[in-house]
């Protein structure tokens, strides 16, 4: 198990918003956490990455204890986070945001880049560009490249849909099914957009007011009545 998680619980104040959540991820595996507005998608991922003061019983990565360290620790394990809405540097070229990715390991970078720009080729011919001219989707694609300068070994992915125009979000979510199925990057990822996360993942899990309603293999949900309903729109 890469990714092993008990009883994990987020309070603001009195605002309980991630209720004693079990959840898990193999190597190798993309899985995906989807959930209504307010759900507790980010808090968890939050936590995870060690961004959001949490409680777990258990937050093991690689079977080691992570909960007491600090973010750049997990990132250091191999751990990386593609934030909700990421923001890239609009005054920077493209190359550039990339180079601020990988900002504790310069060794390879640029053949490390080569291989993104095969993976995003209009981040290729958009190089020189600054980040403040391209498109919602091109920003995001960069986000997406930015966090995997540094050769992470889980990426999680906050909402990568959001504000994306429906062909975009195919195209960013085929990028992702093919980082998890051809170059082996495990990958948790959230998001509201039920349909095309649960065509692309292996397992799920549905989240509801901070817990865990249902989980199972993204086939088994895609096809379970409350889960059509609820979320797909049948
Ligand atoms: N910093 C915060 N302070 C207070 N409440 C928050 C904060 N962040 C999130 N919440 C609340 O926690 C709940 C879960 O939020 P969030 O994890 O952002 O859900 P999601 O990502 O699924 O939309 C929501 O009710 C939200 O209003
Ligand atoms: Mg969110």
């Amino acid at each position: 198990m890469l990714l092993e998680i008990r009883g994990l619980t987020v309070r603001y104040g009195d605002v309980q918003a991630v209720h004693d959540v079990n959840l898990s991820v193999e190597r190798g595996e993309l899985v995906s956490i989807i959930g209504a507005n307010g759900a507790g998608k980010t808090s968890i991922l939050r936590s995870i990455m060690g961004l959001q003061t949490s409680a777990a019983e258990v937050m093991n990565y690689n079977g080691e204890d992570i909960r007491s360290m600090p973010p750049h620790v997990r990132a250091k394990k191999g751990l990386r986070i593609v934030p909700e809405r990421a923001r890239i540097f609009p005054d920077l070229t493209v190359y550039e945001n990339l180079r601020m990715g990988a900002y504790q390991q310069s060794a390879n970078f640029r053949e490390r880049v080569e291989t993104l720009y095969t993976l995003f080729p209009i981040l290729a011919e958009r190089s020189v560009q600054l980040g403040s001219t391209l498109s919602g989707g091109e920003q995001q694609q960069l986000a997406i490249a930015r966090a995997l300068v540094s050769q992470p070994e889980l990426l999680l992915v906050d909402e990568v849909s959001m504000g994306l125009m429906p062909k975009l979000v195919s195209e960013v979510f085929a990028v992702l099914q093919s980082l998890n199925r051809d170059s082996g990057l495990t990958i948790l990822l959230v998001e509201q957009s039920a349909l095309l996360s649960l065509e692309i993942s292996h397992r799920a899990y549905v989240l509801e007011t901070g817990e865990i309603r249902l989980e199972g293999s993204a086939q088994d949900l895609q096809n379970d009545r409350r889960v059509q309903e609820a979320y797909l729109g049948m």
